[in-house]
């Protein structure tokens, strides 16, 4: 079944503590020093504290009640209060400290990994499925977040707290201490043991968990073809799948859980059995005083506990470090596109571009361009025809660096495209998406990209040139109505005006359109979208991916791409006469298309 799902790196086990990462954890705390320390020494006031209360309940029974006297009780009852009270408020600041260290961290984590998913390639995106990234940025930074605020401060103080009373223990009497450490041994070693299956419980939560989350994102997004397809029953059924995994490994976690209390119990009604016997014959015979056997048995209560917190915050701890483990892995994985240094500027363009000798392959050698080199004068159209599969959209990739070539040169305005930024590059080449992805917000704001620079009377040209104006002044709100998350709200046809609208409003030199995006309107609509195609290829260098043959008529010539070659150009009339490549394709994809089917996008 495994293989169905996976990603080896969700198993990422951990150990509890790995050196590596452990410093680079550390640097995210770094800025909290001053509080750390603060909350260090709080911590130990805590410990110091929490000790006292058995000693003054050993005085109160030895020096006054076994002697018949209360005389001092008042007071020392009043100091007993009084240190309950200073713990109340030296936990209550300790947590809200430590929670917010954590919180602060988590904030610098989640900011650091967005923006190193910013900077990635697109290929990182055809690598990472959208669930496993999110469950990043989520489940993990939030694992370490508890590992920030309740980890660390309380593993330190837990063991603190075990060494202080073990010592108190052998202070009060040796003897009974070590009768009591005799048991210590089993109890260690049933507590390892359960520790160890729940960790393996843990590991598994997490995996399913992450398995549910790439599920579930792949099954929201793509509710409609799950829903055309009648996939709904295998869908649950898979889901199902996931879900009972996820159930299997929570109920092994709690079943590990519930016997965890269980046995401590056991073993502290255990202890306190034996000390009682033991000691009670040794208070009998007068070797011993009530009160250091009553502080004794307020000291065991205060021993398991934190041995059975240690357990549970080494758990913790282990989860962390896979987790850290997992969001340093994808923090380190290189930029794989990277600008250069010092980047050349382009400033004034004026639209030539040209392929020299390009290779490009997806994954190592699996050729999908193979020498490809061609020159678009500036001002020209140009169509690029191929099969499905031939490397159209490739080729637009390439142009704008969504991915490196392996081979060869992209050049425009004969500048290499890596010797520029990627910013330039794109605020230069502007693509009319196949899926124009519309943002949650206003219609405005949509087409100018929240960028400031463009007014919003140029944004009202924008939409004029490509004939968008009538639309939008019929929504609700006109240029501030709000959209829907990826233009819900809007028919294909509209989010197509809107995305030209926005091409046309950021005025590049070079525009790429993939001619398929028409593909789903109806032929009013179409022949509409052509002409604002049209319009904004006007004064520019254009490449148009083409199914169509209006779009390509109009064209200054074709390329024609067969199996990530380029076999022909010419005009559509010169390739006809070929009767080669092209002329098969046309008869084959473009008569079809005429008679009202289109070929694949
Ligand atoms: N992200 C990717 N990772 C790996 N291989 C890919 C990726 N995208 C495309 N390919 C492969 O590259 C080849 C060319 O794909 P491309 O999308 O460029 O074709 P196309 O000409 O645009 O086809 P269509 O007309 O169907 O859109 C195909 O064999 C495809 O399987
Ligand atoms: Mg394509």
């Amino acid at each position: 079944m495994i293989g169905e799902y996976e990603y080896e790196d969700d198993d990422i086990i951990g150990n509890a503590y790995d050196a590596r990462i452990v410093r680079r954890l550390a640097g995210y705390l770094r800025p909290f020093r001053p509080l750390l320390v603060g909350a260090v020494l709080v911590l130990l006031a805590m410990i110091g504290l929490d000790t006292l209360g058995p000693m003054l309940v050993r005085y109160a029974i030895d020096s006054q009640l076994a002697q018949g006297r209360t005389d001092e009780l008042p007071l020392i009852v009043g100091i007993y209060v009084g240190i309950g009270i200073l713990l109340f408020v030296l936990r209550y600041c300790q947590t809200l400290l430590m929670t917010y260290i954590g919180q602060r961290v988590m904030m610098a984590l989640g900011v650091e990994l967005f923006t190193h998913f910013q900077r990635m390639a697109i290929a990182f995106f055809d690598r990472n499925p959208v669930g496993r990234l999110v469950t990043r940025v989520t489940n993990d930074v939030a694992t370490l977040e508890m590992v920030v605020s309740q980890g660390v401060v309380e593993i330190a103080a837990n063991l603190l707290l075990v060494m202080a009373i073990a010592v108190m223990l052998l202070v009060l009497d040796w003897r009974l201490a070590l009768a009591m450490y005799v048991l210590l041994p089993v109890l260690i070693y049933v507590v390892r043991k359960l520790a160890a299956r729940q960790r393996d419980g843990f590991r598994d939560q997490r995996v399913w968990l992450a398995r549910i989350n790439a599920y579930l994102n792949e099954n929201i997004s793509g509710m409609a073809v799950v829903q055309l397809f009648n996939r709904q029953p295998e869908n649950l059924r898979r889901f199902d799948d996931r879900n009972s995994g996820l159930l299997r490994a929570n109920l092994r976690v709690v079943a590990v859980y519930s016997i965890f209390e269980p046995t401590v119990v056991l073993f502290n009604a255990v202890t306190v059995g034996t000390i009682l016997w033991y000691g009670g014959g040794r208070v009998a015979e007068d070797t011993l005083t009530l009160g250091t056997l009553v502080a004794f048995l307020q000291y065991m209560q205060r021993f398991y506990w934190p041995i059975r917190e240690l357990s549970d915050r080494f758990n913790t701890l282990q989860q962390a470090m896979a987790s850290s483990e997992r969001i340093f892995r994808l923090l380190d994985e290189p930029e794989e596109i990277v600008d250069p240094v010092a980047p050349r500027q382009l400033t004034k363009v004026n639209g030539k571009i040209e392929f020299r000798n390009v290779w490009f392959a997806y994954e190592r050698e699996n050729w999908v361009l193979e020498d490809v080199s061609f020159v678009i004068k500036p001002g020209e159209k140009v169509a690029v025809v191929g099969a499905t599969g031939a490397g159209k959209s490739t080729l637009m990739n390439l142009l704008l660096r969504f991915y490196d070539v392996q081979r060869g040169t992209i050049l425009i305005d004969d500048i290499p495209i890596a010797d520029l930024s990627q910013r330039d590059l794109r605020r230069h080449v502007r693509m009319v998406l196949q899926d124009p992805f519309l943002l949650t917000d206003t219609v405005l704001e949509n087409i100018r990209m929240r960028d400031q620079a463009i007014s919003r009377q140029e944004v009202e040209q924008a939409a004029a040139l490509v004939g968008a104006t009538e639309f939008v002044s019929r929504l609700p709100q006109g240029w501030d109505t709000v959209l829907a998350e990826r233009g819900a709200n809007l028919s294909v046809g509209q989010k197509q005006l809107i995305a030209l609208a926005r091409v046309a409003a950021f005025d590049p030199e070079i525009v790429l359109v993939m001619d398929e995006a028409t593909a789903s309107v109806d032929p009013v609509t179409d022949q509409y979208i052509q002409r604002s195609i049209r319009k904004i290829m006007l004064d520019r260098s254009a490449i148009i991916i083409a199914h169509r043959l209006n779009t390509i008529q109009d064209v200054d010539w074709i390329i024609v791409l067969h199996h990530g070659r380029l076999v022909e150009t010419g005009t559509h009339r010169e390739l006809l006469e070929r009767r080669d490549v092209y002329h098969r394709l046309y008869e084959l994809q473009y008569k079809t298309a005429e008679a009202g089917t289109r070929g694949p996008t």
